[in-house]
């Protein structure tokens, strides 16, 4: 649905974009994550068409987006960074002006504005002037525009910054929606963990080059090497760490007051047997849960050059 292929951008000598390679399924929520300057603005206004790659290709379904970028149009919904919306005009004429650009006419029209600001939640600012809407509204009423035309594709570039807490939640359940309406969303964000729960997919840029990609499991497994699991037991403390140690798995144990902590180097089928082997040798187990892995410390280390 979208892909680049050695999709490059010089500005001057700076290599914003770097020989990038993308390959986004239907459906496939995509985080594109990386620090300021990274390159993320650069490839989404590449991939809406708004910018012409120095070289390599990108393409949306099968439009060549740099060959037919007016095709590419119909088939994106984009939202920019910063984005400026018309202040002096209500929510509703505010759509509709992109509704007819879009070339949506009549009922069809009127159906459509009521259907995005209903999945924006924007329907009691029906009649409100854009410049009365909070930030979080704007945000949503740019996404809403974004989505008049039913795009297969959506580019949204750092959607939730500047918004606070309620906002960012807010945001997050709308692009949940759009992920169950089978959209294929790229999103951008130089915080990792606003889209590490909710994105199939992610990737790391940094200084114009994707370090990682792939799904979230296959990041985490690749810069976190080791697993870490957390065990507590009421009682048999030294045969739960005899079973332990005894584990091929295991790379290594710390034990204190009946609390493990296990690094573990196997399969979820593995995971499994070690807490039947522990109940089957009578360890009695309170806990037995995955820390989970920190994504956070893993965009850290890579883009600190930790992993190679
Ligand atoms: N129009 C431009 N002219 C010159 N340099 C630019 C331009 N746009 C972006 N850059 C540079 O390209 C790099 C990537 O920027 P950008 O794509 O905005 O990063 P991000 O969105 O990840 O913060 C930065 O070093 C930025 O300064
Ligand atoms: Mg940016």
């Amino acid at each position: 649905m979208l892909r680049t292929e050695n999709l490059t951008k010089k500005f001057g000598s700076l290599v914003a974009v770097n020989n990038l390679d993308l390959t986004l399924e239907q459906g496939d929520v995509f985080g594109f994550i990386g620090p300021n300057g990274a390159g993320k603005t650069t490839t989404i206004n590449m991939l809406a068409g708004l910018v012409p790659p120095t070289s390599g290709r990108a393409f949306i379904g099968d439009v060549d987006v740099t060959r037919q970028p007016d095709q590419v149009k119909r088939l994106i919904g984009y939202m920019p960074e910063h984005f400026g919306v018309y202040e002096d005009v209500t929510v509703w004429e505010y759509l509709n002006f992109f509704a007819h650009a879009f070339g949506i006419h009549g009922r069809a029209r009127q159906r459509v504005i009521d259907d995005v600001l209903a999945l924006v939640d924007l329907e009691h600012k029906r009649h409100a002037l854009v410049e009365t809407l909070s930030r979080g509204m704007k945000q949503r009423l740019c996404l809403a525009q974004a989505l008049v035309h039913d795009p297969l594709v959506l580019l949204l570039d750092e959607p939730a910054s500047g918004l606070d807490p309620r906002a960012r939640v807010e945001m997050r359940a709308l692009l949940h929606e759009l992920q169950a309406m089978g959209k294929t969303i790229l999103v951008s964000s130089h915080i990792l963990r606003e889209l590490s729960d909710f994105c199939n997919k992610i990737g790391i840029i940094e200084r114009g080059t994707l370090l990682i990609s792939g799904s979230v499991q296959e990041v985490l497994a690749q810069v976190v090497p080791h697993r870490t699991l957390r065990i507590r037991v009421l009682d048999g403390v030294e045969e739960a760490e005899r079973i332990v140690t005894a584990h091929g798995k295991v790379m290594g144990l710390e034990s204190e007051n009946g609390y493990l902590r296990v690094t573990f180097d196997g399969t979820d089928e593995e995971v499994a047997q070690l807490l039947e082997t522990l109940v089957t040798h009578r360890v009695r187990v309170v806990a037995f849960e995955e820390e989970s892995a920190d994504l956070e410390e893993a965009f850290l280390r890579l883009t600190q050059g930790e992993v190679g």
